[in-house]
């Protein structure tokens, strides 16, 4: 055991506040290698009181990644069976997507506590911040045509939405294609990258990229009214790692689904766009449009001025407020 988690040890066994020379008697090194031990604990998320001429006492420990509780809630099979944990990566989907054409097998899963460079779709960032959050990547490798590759993004959306509301009483809507909305604000984005076989026509690989908001987050300013996170929906404990395990639970199970879309059904009921007017952003192209629908093939369809259009690709804008 490491001299950390020793101290740690010792915190979570006292009924009482504990004095940092008891605890470095216990252990055999210096009151300051105690205190600075504690400092390194708070850093890493532990609440840790220091009681005037009592000592330490430890008030709670924060939601850490853990493989072991992961294992604990995860029915599933393949998905998430192995996997690693960083506590900072500057992307899980870069990393995967290194991974998997290195060979790693389908259903090897990367997580990580905090992400310097998360990727969101279009370039853009995604806001990661430590012990907030889940930014995890699955490599899987179905066998179906590139073109059909939207579909995972399609069956994810479903799995997360189920998977969060497993552990929270809330209302998850899906925002075409790949964005999860609770009360109107983005909780979480799905990034998911292939790498296609140019003879076959077949995916290789595909990387899918899960990052989903979940405890009480001070967003920064320009995020304020777009974003919002299960913690700062619901008050009560949402753990991280039995979230991972439920989505990939989820994911399982609709698994099975890819060729035949199933989830589809459950993709539309879910839309807060379908009936909406949405401001279509498609390269450099913008046009107001109806939403009418989503089509078995994951497409969006719209009704333009000039007639009914199939949108694979590209995005949306929706006016909320
Ligand atoms: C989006 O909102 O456009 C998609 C965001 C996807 C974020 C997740 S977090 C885990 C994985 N790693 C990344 O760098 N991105 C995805």
């Amino acid at each position: 055991m490491s001299t950390r988690d020793k101290v740690l040890d010792i915190l979570k066994r006292a009924e009482a506040a504990i004095s940092g020379e008891s605890i470095a008697e216990q252990i055999g090194i210096s009151r300051n290698a105690v205190w600075k031990v504690i400092e390194q604990l708070r850093s890493d998320g532990y609440e840790i009181d220091a009681v005037t001429n009592r000592g330490y006492c430890l008030k709670a420990s924060p939601d850490l990644l853990s493989r072991e509780e992961i294992q604990r809630w995860r029915t599933a099979d393949a998905l998430g069976g192995t996997l690693e944990i960083h506590e900072n990566i500057d992307s899980t989907n870069t990393r995967a997507k290194k991974l998997a054409a290195e060979g790693a097998p389908h259903g090897y899963l990367v997580l990580a506590d905090s992400q310097s460079g998360g990727r969101g779709r279009f370039g853009r960032n995604f806001f990661s911040p430590e012990h907030s959050g889940i930014y995890m990547s699955l490599i899987l490798r179905p066998e179906m045509p590139a073109e059909r590759a939207v579909m995972i993004t399609s069956m994810a959306a479903v799995a997360v939405a189920r998977a969060i509301e497993r552990v929270a009483p809330l209302d998850v809507k899906i925002k075409w294609v790949n964005d999860l909305y609770i009360n109107d604000r983005k909780t979480c984005g799905i990034l998911s990258e292939a790498s296609i076989n140019f003879e076959s026509g077949q995916l290789e690989y595909a990387v899918l990229g899960i990052g989903v908001n979940v405890k009480k987050i001070d967003f920064p300013e320009e995020l304020q009214d777009i974003a919002t996170s299960i913690g700062n929906e619901w008050e009560g404990f949402v753990s991280r790692n039995r979230l991972i395990a439920e989505i990939c639970n989820e994911l399982e199970m609709l698994y099975g689904q890819l060729e035949t879309a199933e989830f589809m059904a459950e993709n539309r009921s879910r839309s807060n766009v379908i009936g909406r007017e949405v401001l279509v952003l498609r390269g450099s192209e913008r046009f107001k449009a109806l939403a009418l629908d989503i089509d078995e093939q994951g497409c969006l369809v719209i009704q333009t001025e000039t007639g009914v259009q199939h949108v694979g690709s590209g995005e949306i804008s929706l006016k909320f407020r």
